[in-house]
């Protein structure tokens, strides 16, 4: 008798055989890499940069036959038709995010925490593939501070090239909206906005990121296309404000298999508004969903209702 998807999914040898290279729980595996390593100079211009446009972008850091491994494995998933965020099950994508340890330490302080809140994304080669729509991450919530300082951000990491032809990360920069920072709520672009927004192209390994209130999206991809763009994102909020969600997450203490399986399956349902959910990616999520502590989101009224994705209004 053949497994069901979800027994395929609880079976870490199942997953182990399908990137023998990566880990799960691994007994050696934390801090295996080395941090991105950013200059006092380049961490003050990145806070710079966050202030001002609400993001910011760094040069290619990271390992480049670490991030092709990463994006080969996100590959291999969308080959074999799992949603590419069970990427997540295996350590190497959790640690990817402590190699910006030091950044997000200069911006959200020390003891930053990271949120149950990501995604690992494939945007397909062609004229069918789309990143998600415009949206602010925290769209219920004021989340800049008196100073312009975030309570938190998100960080996006190019597994390869993102380019123009792939469907790279677009943003209005927060200068030019005029809702940010006090309406998050409102997230609809007007024509004259159009001059504004900013094309965010990215080499393999570098680090983006945006706070969650900023308007942002992936693009559509094109024919121009030479292969998927691949990416992964997370959230993290400072330690002296109240959780934004939990369960909320040391950064440097991976969760178990079990809980990262929980958290995936959830996730799955909260982020259908951008990635859609066939039925049967609905009945594994559910059951997957019950094997990890219920995700709260303390600014919104439904949990996994989560984002909203925004319509892109273009109004003469
Ligand atoms: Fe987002």
């Amino acid at each position: 008798m053949s497994q069901s998807y979800y027994d395929l999914a609880c079976d870490k040898d199942f997953w182990i055989r399908l990137n023998p290279d990566l880990h799960i729980e691994g007994v050696n595996a934390k801090n295996a890499w080395t941090p991105a390593n950013f200059s006092k100079e380049m961490l003050e211009n990145f806070k710079k940069d966050m202030v001002q446009d609400g993001y910011f972008v760094s040069e290619p850091v990271l390992e480049q036959n670490e991030m092709a491994k990463l994006a080969d494995a996100v590959k291999l998933l969308a080959l074999e038709q799992w949603p590419t965020i069970f990427a997540m099950v295996y350590d190497e994508f959790w640690q990817l995010y402590q190699r910006a340890g030091s950044v997000l330490n200069h911006i959200l302080g020390s003891n930053y925490r990271q949120l149950p809140n990501f995604w690992v994304y494939h945007v397909a080669p062609d004229h069918g593939g789309s990143g998600w729509a415009p949206h602010r991450d925290r769209a219920q919530t004021i989340t800049i501070r008196k100073d312009g300082m975030p309570n938190s951000m998100t960080i996006w990491i190019a597994l390869n090239d993102a380019t123009l032809w792939n469907g790279c990360m677009y943003v209005l920069p927060a200068r030019r909206d005029p809702n940010y920072p006090h309406r998050p709520g409102t997230f609809e672009l007007e024509f004259k906005d159009l001059q504004s927004i900013r094309a965010l192209p990215a080499k393999a390994g570098s680090i983006l990121s945006w706070n969650e209130s900023l308007i942002h999206w992936g693009s559509k991809s094109s024919d121009k296309a030479i292969g998927p763009r691949v990416s992964a994102a997370c959230a993290f909020q400072r330690a002296d404000i109240d959780p934004l969600e939990t369960p909320i997450l040391d950064p440097y203490v991976l969760p178990s298999f079990k809980t990262r399986l929980g958290i995936i399956g959830q996730q799955l349902f909260r982020f259908a508004v951008h990635t859609g959910m066939p039925e049967a990616v609905q009945t594994l999520a559910q059951e997957l969903g019950k094997l990890s502590e219920t995700i709260q989101v303390y600014d919104e009224k439904h949990p996994y209702q989560g984002v909203k994705a925004g319509k892109l209004k273009v109004a003469k």
